[in-house]
Parts: structure tokens; sequence; C-alpha cells
């Protein structure tokens, strides 16, 4: 088969390699029919993802027909149409037990970590893909969601949501800002909006993202190329600041753009995957009372998610920018690594 596959920073392939094979009795093989490319696949490709090595095959989101079940799966079967979701889940570790699948205990990929597809075991960017702990980490696409829709459950849903919106502790009438207008940033500003804030301000410095912001819910823009775009910010809010500040961007100088527009009292929720330390300046944010948080998602919330979408609660469409075929992934990389110039968003990827 084919797949995309990691040779080390800034060095990747579409290139034949093995089919995969049921190596335990709890895999599935899932034949991919929608993938899609995330912000972190490019944190791998500048080398921010140590732990991925190269041979590996990347990608962590996507959607496909089940063609093979290993012997103890018995609630999946061939033909079945599931998402993967980008978090693997035993089902029966502690952590797996408090809904903290990002720690699975399971063995498969290492443990303690939930995060293995494109990472620490091959992934979904390819023809055919290997689903350890298959039942308890993917779900049926319901009647009526597309592929399309569905493929925006592996993840950009709910790490916004979880990482962002809920660490946020988001409440109704908040002002929330968002750094970061990526497919991640826009899954925030979605979903933020199941709450009721009174604002959300999106801060990018891609001025087609911030204008795309507003048909995810934003209500304000501000670019933060702008020398004047804290007082900017700042203005939007009672001038102390706004209640929730969300880091989707990974970087030292977003985080702590995060820290210099949050109110006393307020939180900053940081979503993005960092490769550097950040410096964190204690000696003014001590005495603000305000709350950090980050973590990796759980997925704990997309099946409530999926009902959202199922229902037509929430118009995931939106976030397809464009399409290619799975032997079109290099151009898909293209133009996602490009986003500036293609105006990308998510790019769905089909076979
Ligand atoms: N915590 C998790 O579980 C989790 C899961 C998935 C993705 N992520 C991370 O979330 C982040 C966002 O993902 P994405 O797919 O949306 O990425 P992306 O690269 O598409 O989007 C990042 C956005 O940040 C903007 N940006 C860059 N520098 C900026 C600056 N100085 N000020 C304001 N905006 C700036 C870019 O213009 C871009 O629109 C990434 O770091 C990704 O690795 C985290
Ligand atoms: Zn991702
Ligand atoms: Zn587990």
């Amino acid at each position: 088969m084919k797949a995309l596959v990691y040779l080390g920073p800034g060095e990747k392939a579409w290139k034949e390699v093995a089919l995969p094979k049921i190596q335990h009795p709890t895999d599935v093989i899932v034949r991919i029919d929608t993938t899609t490319i995330c912000g972190s696949d490019l944190h791998i490709l500048k080398g921010d993802v140590p732990a991925v090595t190269p041979g590996r095959i990347l990608g962590h989101e996507g959607v496909g027909t089940i063609t093979e079940v290993g012997s103890s799966v018995t609630s999946l079967a061939v033909g079945d149409n599931v998402i993967l979701s980008c978090i693997k889940s035993c089902g029966h570790c502690n952590f797996c037990k408090q809904g903290l699948f990002a720690h699975c205990l399971g063995e498969e990929g290492a443990v303690g970590i939930g995060w293995i597809f494109g990472h620490l075991i091959d992934g979904t960017q390819a023809e055919f893909v290997r689903v350890p702990y298959a039942e308890t980490s993917v779900y049926k696409v319901p009647e009526g969601v597309t592929n399309q829709q569905a493929v925006m459950l592996s993840d950009i849903l709910p790490t916004g949501f979880e990482i962002g919106v809920q660490n946020g502790q988001t409440k109704p009438g908040d002002v929330v800002a968002v750094i970061g207008a990526g497919p991640v940033g826009l899954a925030v500003i979605m979903t933020a909006g199941l709450y009721g804030p009174s604002k959300i301000i999106s801060i990018d410095l891609d001025a087609n993202r911030m204008e795309q912001a507003k048909k995810f819910g934003a209500t304000d823009g501000v670019n933060s190329g702008d020398p004047q775009w804290k007082k900017k910010v700042m203005a939007l809010t009672d001038g102390w600041g706004v209640d929730v500040a969300v880091e989707a961007v990974g970087l030292p100088a977003t985080f702590d753009m995060a820290t210099q527009i949050v109110r006393p009292g307020g939180h900053v929720a940081n979503v993005g995957v960092h490769g550097k330390p950040v410096e964190l300046r204690m000696q003014d944010l001590w005495i603000h009372n305000i709350t950090i948080s980050m973590g990796l998602v759980n997925t704990n919330t997309t099946p409530m998610l999926l009902k959202l979408v199922a229902e037509g609660k929430l118009n995931v469409d939106k976030f397809a920018s464009h399409h290619f075929k799975l032997d079109e992934m290099l151009a898909a990389y293209d133009t996602f690594s490009r986003a500036a110039e293609t105006k990308a968003l998510k790019v769905i990827i089909e076979r």
C-alpha cells in the first residue's frame, strides 16, 4: 500500500510500504476513506516531536471502513464505517476508567501516552491502518453524518472543546480570546459558542484566517502583527482583560501573549504543542490569581460532540477548505503548510 512516511526533520515521502496486519486480538484493520493533516504533523516535520522516528507513517485523524477484526472484537464488524480517534483507549486501565484516555496505560505505543497514531505507531495518512484497542477507540459514524464531517471528530473538535473551552472554564457572558485561528483555534471558537460567551476575539497574524474565524463565531478579530494588538484586545474587555485566553499556536511568544491579556482571576488554556521552553513571568503573574492549564486531548467528549454534529448543531463542513485524493498527499501537505497563501483550513484527503 501507499503511505506518507516521515523520514526525519523536513523529509517525507508518499511511498510503498507493507500492509498492516492484526497484531493483537483487540485490533482491527481499517481502510482509510477520509483523512486530513493537523498542525501537529507540521510540528513533527519541523522536528518538534523527537519521539517520532524516521520510517513512521504520519497522521492521527481518519474515517474508514473496517476490513478485518481481531479475534476478541465482538462489537465491530467488517464493513463498519468508523471514526478513528487520535487517542487510544484500552478501556480498562485506571486512567481510562477516569476518562483520562490521553494517559491510557495500555502498552501499545507507550504506556501512559494516549496519542500513538502517527507518533509512536503507524498512522492514518495511508491506504490502511491497524487500530489497537479498537472497540474502545473508534466511533461508528451515525446515519446522516458524512465522512468529511466525521473526520473533524478525530482530533480538532474534541481538542478545541476539552483543552481550550472546558479547561478554560468558559462560562456564559465571558470574553474569550483565542490566539491562533488554525483549525484547532477555530474549533475552540465554534465550541466556545456552546457556552454563550459575550465576545470571542480571534487573534492571528493571518488576516484571512481571522476573517474565517467570524464564520465560526468570533465576534472580533485582532492582528497580533499590529504593535497595538494588546491595547486593541484590552479595549474589547472592561479594561481588565479577557476571562479566558486560549493559546492555539504552540510558540513561546503566543503563550506569553495569553498571559498578557488574561484578567485577574481568569484562565489561560494552552492547547498548542510546544517544542521549546516558554518563559513564565511569575514575578508579574503570581499576584493575578490566574489559572494556567495545558494538556493532551482525552477525546472523552467525542460522543457528545458527534451528537451535536449529527443534529446539525455544529456546522463542521466549514472546516473543509480543500479536497485531495490519497495519492495527492504531498500536494495536500503543500497546500496545508502554506495556509496563509492557499487559505487552507482542513484539507480533506479521500480514497
Ligand atoms: N493539545 C492537544 O491535544 C492538541 C491536539 C491537536 C493539535 N494541537 C496543537 O494545536 C495547535 C494548532 O493546531 P492547528 O492545526 O490549528 O495549527 P495551524 O498551524 O493550522 O494554526 C496555527 C495558527 O497560528 C497562527 N499564528 C502563528 N504565529 C502566530 C502569532 N505570533 N500570533 C498569532 N497567531 C499566530 C498561524 O497564522 C495559524 O493560523 C498546534 O500547536 C497543534 O500542534 C494540540
Ligand atoms: Zn492533531
Ligand atoms: Zn487505558
